[in-house]
């Protein structure tokens, strides 16, 4: 099963292909899902905590969440037009994945303009109708911010490959090439006989280096040929670039998702990469991107972002590809002066149902000191209705696991079409695919189409999307996972994160409790203890396919209390209250109840 593509930004070739999980069966039938016992009452003001400590942000790839204007392509008013549907969700922050002017090479992460906005979305006037709206409805904006490489035709990247004394010549990563031994004695200066400068890779496929006959240089670039990397060793792309998110934060933006931030620096000597036995999907040999790659000089460049974003009060998310959470904690800067939210994909890697790999990845984040962030999708990585489920209690599955994300002590970043269940629709042919790291892998690397399709608002054609053809064909499920039938449905997926995130924004405990692990020997069911003060929430969380029993005792953490008051259930026998001591467990099953005051006043 196809993991994150950030594996391949630390070690190419670590990156494992094998089938896609068979087709999900129809989804088998769910025991009456239990009311969340919710209050009434405004959101809880954060208690000592930023926004971002509280909010749940919601990840939209602008192509495929709602087409407004019917060209098959999903754009900024449609956006706009689906707030309410987020405001009721309880979505408090939308990530946008990159909506500039682009030639759309890589969908938009291949940027011809910072600051407009790609006419297959819209304009700056649509855009600030999105802002403006979002606003009255609290929910903020948040941009992707493409720090490492611009499109080819950015009049940046166009001047500096006119000329090797153009004014942007130094922008960029410009090397001479290796002249083999053999091809010295042949006739000079034909490209043919030069060898790029050194054996680096590029995460797309093929060498990392394209020759430009013009100048008769190579440029660098870690992605595709059409994504050049800007050479943050030069001051001044230091400087543009911050210019950039002064420029979006003035408009009313909340923050960035900064891309692929381990890929900004290159060893200035150009080693050679070590090379790994196998080769990779494209035929290239595998390799550890020991010197292109996460390397130290990065901590400096957040440091100056962080500091902009502080004068806004915005936060920076940040795509940080990490071998372990040593590294992990370096993005939040030593004394919490880079990245407010580095996600943690070393959650997001581990795809079984497994209470162990779990627990040990939320102690190791939790044991950082930074505040944890939790995504279990994005655009790049096999939906997780998919990748978690097991073909035939994946709705169940799926509740299960935003069970665990969304009660954690930290933030959530949901994928759009998460919340209702959106399967993994891959190309069924090489004809078919979109994305062009698909083209060139096929059918080792099928491509990321399959977790990109449009989302599912309806049963009707192309799932109420577009009235025409969308640009992907829509998921095989959308017939019965889409948010019309949902939201009639009480024991929906939709339903179960509506009551989720309802009773995330109103429990103090959920919002502001440390994180206790309960059990720790238990393999099958994961629970804990959220805590604050004299109030906890306990969460139980069977991720087996067998009904299971659990047993707590919680005086240890100062609750004597035999008895839970349920707040969120999928077992219906439990729905008002549960006792502690002796439960019994629906497979994949999810239980969340709060604890009546501590030991001492009981
Ligand atoms: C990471 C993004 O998430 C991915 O979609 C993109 O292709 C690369 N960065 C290059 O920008
Ligand atoms: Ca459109």
């Amino acid at each position: 099963m196809r993991k994150s593509i950030l594996a391949l930004f630390l070690v190419a070739g670590l990156w494992g292909w094998s089938p896609i999980l068979a087709q999900s069966q129809p989804p088998a039938a769910q025991p009456k899902q239990a009311k969340a016992a919710q209050s009434e009452s405004t959101p809880i003001e954060a208690a000592g905590h930023q926004w971002w400590q509280h909010a749940v942000f919601y990840e939209i790839y602008p192509r495929s969440f709602a087409d407004s204007n019917n060209d098959g392509i999903g754009d900024l008013p449609g956006i706009t037009s689906k707030l309410d549907y987020l405001k009721q969700l309880g979505v408090d922050a939308i990530w946008i994945t990159p909506c500039y002017p682009s030639p759309q090479v890589d969908f938009g992460y291949d940027v011809s303009d910072y600051e407009d906005i790609d006419p297959i979305y819209g304009t700056l006037s649509d855009f600030d109708k999105l802002q403006q709206d979002g606003q009255q409805r609290g929910i903020r904006i948040i941009m992707d911010l493409v720090l490492n490489h611009t499109s080819d035709q950015h009049q940046w990247f166009i001047d500096s490959r006119s000329s090797r004394n153009s004014r942007h010549r130094d922008w960029y990563i410009w090397r001479d090439g290796k002249t083999s031994p053999a091809s010295a004695n042949a006739a000079s200066g034909t490209p043919k006989q030069l060898q790029p400068p050194n054996n680096w890779i590029s995460l797309f496929g093929g060498s990392a280096w394209q020759y430009d006959p013009k100048t008769k240089q190579y440029y660098y670039h870690f992605f595709f040929p059409q994504q050049p990397d800007l050479n943050w060793r030069n001051p001044a792309v230091r400087e543009a670039m911050f210019d950039v998110t002064r420029w979006w934060y003035d408009r009313g933006v909340s923050g960035f998702r900064l891309d692929a931030v381990g890929a900004l620096f290159e060893d200035p000597s150009l080693h050679d990469n070590p090379i790994l036995p196998g080769k990779n999907a494209y035929g290239d040999p595998n390799m550890e991107n020991k010197y292109n790659f996460n390397l130290p000089e990065v901590h400096d460049v957040l440091k100056g972002l962080r500091k902009i974003a502080d004068r806004y009060d915005a936060v920076l998310i940040g795509e940080t590809a990490t071998n372990n959470i040593d590294q992990l904690e370096q993005f939040y800067g030593r004394h919490n002066d880079e990245l407010q939210m580095p996600m943690d994909f070393l959650f997001t890697d581990i795809d079984k149902l497994s209470p162990p790999a779990f627990r040990k990845q939320i102690a190791a984040v939790n044991a950082t000191g930074g505040w944890p962030v939790y995504v279990i999708g994005n655009h790049d990585i096999e939906r997780s209705y998919t990748r978690y489920g097991d073909g035939k209690h994946n709705d169940a599955i799926a509740k299960v696991m935003a069970g665990l994300y969304l009660t954690l002590r930290g933030t959530p970043i949901m994928y759009y079409g998460e919340e209702i269940g959106i399967e993994q629709n891959d190309p069924k042919s090489k004809a078919a695919v979109k994305d062009p790291i698909g083209k060139l892998g096929w059918p080792y690397e099928k491509g990321r189409d399959g977790e990109r399709t449009p989302m599912q608002w309806t049963d009707k054609v192309n799932a109420g999307f577009s009235k025409i053809r969308p640009w992907l064909p829509v998921s095989d499920n959308y017939r019965t996972h889409n948010v019309a039938s949902e939201q009639k449905d009480p024991n929906s997926i939709l339903r179960f994160y509506e009551e989720l995130l309802a009773l995330r924004h109103t429990n103090q405990a959920l919002l502001d409790g440390d994180y206790v692990a309960l059990n720790e020997n238990d393999p099958n069911v994961m629970s804990y203890l959220r805590r604050y003060k004299d109030e906890a929430v306990l969460v139980v969380l069977n991720m087996s396919a067998e009904p299971q029993k659990a047993s707590f005792n919680l005086l240890p953490q100062g609750f004597s209390a035999q008895e839970a008051k349920t707040l969120l259930t999928t077992m219906p026998e439990m729905k008002d209250r549960a006792g502690v001591s002796a439960m019994t467990l629906a497979p994949f099953s999810v239980y969340i109840g709060e604890i009546a005051g501590p030991a001492t006043h009981n």
